[in-house]
């Protein structure tokens, strides 16, 4: 049971009504652009293989009379057809969510020859209200957003148009709808129960998402039905969106994806780096941000060939120049071109360097593709281009998320202020108990966004303000405005969102601090990846009795500690040490700093316990420490400075002794004796912990430094 939890939940449209016969009835539908919405209408449409006719393709959209005159001229071929049955519907608001069996079922059963959709209220003359016909149960008022009738029909409905594009359709149909005469003639009802169309604006409440028997459906609650077409033209929008994410599909564990994957780009057939599309990549850096060196290894590890990317880097820290500085020098000359903005050019906020650097994409007809991304995000999947142009949507965000809780880089759905607000689904997308390719209405912090559609329907150079919004916002608001769709991908786990909590910017290498916030980046930037063998028990060395040797400290771990105790620069040699012998602290002097002069006592320790601790206890069976610690400090010997250590015991129950530099490298000479087992360590690795006893048995010197600096980490554990 758990296991088929644990499966991915996924979704298809597979064998949908395949087998329905449809040959009696077609969709007429007028689409005079080819909108996200229009696509979404068709691919419902293709799954339950209804028989779809577009009308308007070639024409400027004029107004709504446009879609009565392009119906009647269809109208024309079947104007004595008494079998045909036929749909008449718009398409950018519109999803089928059942197949043509039973759209016609339903359709039978009303008894009439053509059956309107039904609206809470009369449109667009309210006035009219009075004059419609009394119904117990339903909706009133007829809408004109879909209907369905016999081809003969529909062609005596449409037969005295005579408007022009800009007329109201509504209007019409309401008035031949509201004379008895022509309603009998025509022979036309309403569908009040919903049991055909669901217009969703004005009923937002009625409609429910139901998952039955692997099959998911919108039902409305009130009359207890299950249309067969949805409609959210205007305000209720979002809505439709969100149903779309489920409607038509069928929920499944097995894997597969069907509508997900249908228009896929595949780069793999690419031959050479020449023949992938042109990309910019715009970075933000808009605070200061842990991690900035390791964003930039990644963005220069991405598979993608550099010479297909064009990089825009807005950088508003000055915190941050030398760390795009430095990946700048080693990396620039490998990328079709780079422009960066560093914070001297005062960039006059940060909407602004959005716009620019969108603009980069939508001014080069070469550009296909614009990937947006904020430096706290850590993207783990080097494909992670490659895998959201291959989706082939507008606009696509990888998912990612904090990883201490629920925050994520979208909403589920917005509060009527178009602030956040949280969908039914949003957690189980967020943990991806829900898997997909979901259309939201806000993303953020990281999304790809196609130069195609930059240059039409998002050709707005200012597309990161709308009224007092904030940058993110606006840019959504926009989006959604020109009825482009946004989507987020969960399919795979991504990646996460660095959180930028506490992170202090005092230190020469603040990412050190970072243990509490940010454990997992801080485990991969600064733990030695053969620290997790150690931990299993392997690769722990033993080279004097009760001495454990093991592999703690990455290289970047080791040099960063160095380098900020140099920086620091308050090594102990006259007075403070004096006072510290005197105090009885240490046995014997060195020349030192401490962590805690640095401010890295809560950390050293928190460091101790999850990394050290798990070792000692499995070394030292029948221990269990909380790594309490007086003393951690970095010993620096050099040979005109303090080059060894007489022979003493440690203040401590164990100790950990850290070699941050290399022998041969950085220093000659140097190592540990231990003098009752007269056994010395003459080859300290750097990055590998040497853990033994303090007290009692492992009196033990520091043999002297012969040539150059060396620096180890000497941790006193439970003094
Ligand atoms: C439509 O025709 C049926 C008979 O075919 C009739 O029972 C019904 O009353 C008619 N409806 C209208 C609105 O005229
Ligand atoms: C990608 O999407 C566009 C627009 O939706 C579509 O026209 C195109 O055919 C799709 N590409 C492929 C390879 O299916
Ligand atoms: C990265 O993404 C690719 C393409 O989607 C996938 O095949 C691969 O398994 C992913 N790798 C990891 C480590 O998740
Ligand atoms: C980790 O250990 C393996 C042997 O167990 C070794 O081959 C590898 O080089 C080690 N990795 C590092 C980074 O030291």
């Amino acid at each position: 049971m758990l296991l088929r939890l644990l499966t991915p939940l996924l979704l298809s449209c597979v064998a949908l009504g395949a087998q329905d016969s449809a040959d009696n009835l077609l969709v007429l539908t007028v689409a005079t652009e080819e909108t996200d919405g229009f696509r979404r209408f068709q691919r419902s449409a293709q799954c339950f293989n209804y028989k779809v006719k577009i009308l308007g393709q070639e024409e400027e959209w004029h107004g709504d009379g446009q879609k009565v005159r392009l119906l009647k001229a269809a109208l024309e071929q079947y104007a004595d057809n008494e079998d045909l049955v036929i749909l008449f519907t718009e398409s950018y608001d519109v999803v089928l969510a059942s197949g043509p069996a039973e759209l016609l079922k339903k359709f039978k059963q009303a008894k009439s020859k053509v059956v309107f959709s039904a609206e809470a209220v009369a449109y667009p003359e309210r006035r009219l209200e009075p004059k419609y016909p009394y119904v117990s149960e339903g909706k009133r008022f007829l809408g004109s957003g879909a209907f369905i009738g016999y081809a003969s029909h529909l062609h005596k409905l449409v037969a005295e148009w005579d408007g022009d594009d800009e007329t109201s359709d509504q209007l019409f149909y309401t008035k031949i709808f509201l004379d008895p005469v022509k309603r009998e003639k025509v022979n036309i009802t309403l569908d009040h129960r919903c049991r055909i169309f669901q217009n969703i604006h004005g009923s937002e409440g009625d409609v429910v998402l139901k998952f039955e028997n692997g099959r998911v459906r919108a039902r409305n609650m009130v009359y207890d039905t299950l249309p067969v077409l949805i409609n959210g033209k205007g305000p209720s929008k979002l809505l439709l969106n969100y149903l779309g994410n489920y409607v038509p599909r069928v929920w499944t564990f097995e894997t597969g994806c069907v509508i997900c994957d249908e228009g896929l780009r595949s780069l793999s057939g690419l031959k050479t780096d020449d023949s992938f599309p042109l990309v910019v990549v715009g970075i933000f850096i808009e605070q200061p941000t842990p991690f900035v060196s390791e964003f930039f290894k990644r963005l220069s590890n991405l598979q993608y060939p550099k010479k297909r990317i064009q990089l825009y880097i807005a950088n508003h820290e000055t915190h941050h120049q030398k760390h795009v500085e430095k990946f700048l020098q080693v990396h620039s000359l490998e990328y079709n071109n780079v422009k960066y903005v560093g914070p001297e050019e005062a960039l006059s906020n940060f909407a602004e360097a959005r716009n620019a650097g969108m603009d980069i994409c939508r001014q080069n007809p070469e550009c296909e593709y614009y990937f947006s991304i904020d430096v706290q995000v850590v993207l783990k999947n080097s494909s992670v281009l490659r895998t959201l142009i291959e989706q082939n949507k507008s606009i696509l965000a990888p998912m990612v998320s904090r990883n201490q809780d629920l925050w994520s880089n979208f909403w589920g759905a917005l509060s009527s202020d178009g602030f956040y607000a949280r969908s039914e689904d949003y957690i189980d997308i967020v943990q991806r108990q829900r898997i997909g390719i979901w259309n939201v209405p806000y993303i953020t912090n990281v999304y790809l966004v196609k130069g195609s559609v930059l240059r039409k329907a998002l050709s707005q150079y200012d597309l990161f303000h709308s009224g007092n919004l904030d940058p993110d916002m606006s840019f959504c608001d926009n989006v959604r405005r020109k009825g482009v769709f946004m989507f987020v991908n969960n399919r795979q786990s991504f990646g996460h969102i660095l959180s930028l909590e506490n992170y202090k910017t005092t230190h020469l290498h603040n990412d050190l601090w970072q243990i509490f916030q940010n454990i997992q980046d801080w485990k991969e930037k600064y733990i030695h990846p053969n620290h997790t063998l150690a931990l299993k028990g392997k690769l722990i060395e033993s080279p004097c009795p009760d001495v454990y040797w093991f592999p703690i400290f990455t290289e970047t771990a080791c040099d960063e500690i160095v380098e900020e105790m140099e920086n620091y620069g308050q090594w102990s040699g006259g007075g403070n040490r004096d006072e510290r012998l005197q105090g009885g602290y240490e046995n014997v002097p060195t020349i030192d700093i401490h962590m805690t002069q640095i401010n890295y006592e809560k950390e050293w320790q928190k460091f101790l316990l999850d990394f050290v601790a798990p070792i000692t206890e499995k070394m030292f069976p029948g221990y269990y420490t909380q790594a309490q610690f007086d003393l951690a400090f970095v010993v620096r010997y050099k040979p005109d400075e303090q080059p060894s250590l007489v022979p003493h015991h440690d203040a401590s129950t164990f100790t950990i002794n850290i070699a941050l530099n290399s022998v041969g490298q950085d220093y000659e000479g140097g190592g540990c004796r231990f003098l009752r087992y007269d056994c010395s360590i003459k080859a300290p690795r750097k990055g590998w912990a040497l853990m033994h006893p303090g007290r009692l048995t492992h009196y033990h010197e520091g043999l002297p430094t012969t040539k150059g600096t060396r620096y180890i980490a000497v941790s006193f554990v439970d003094p």
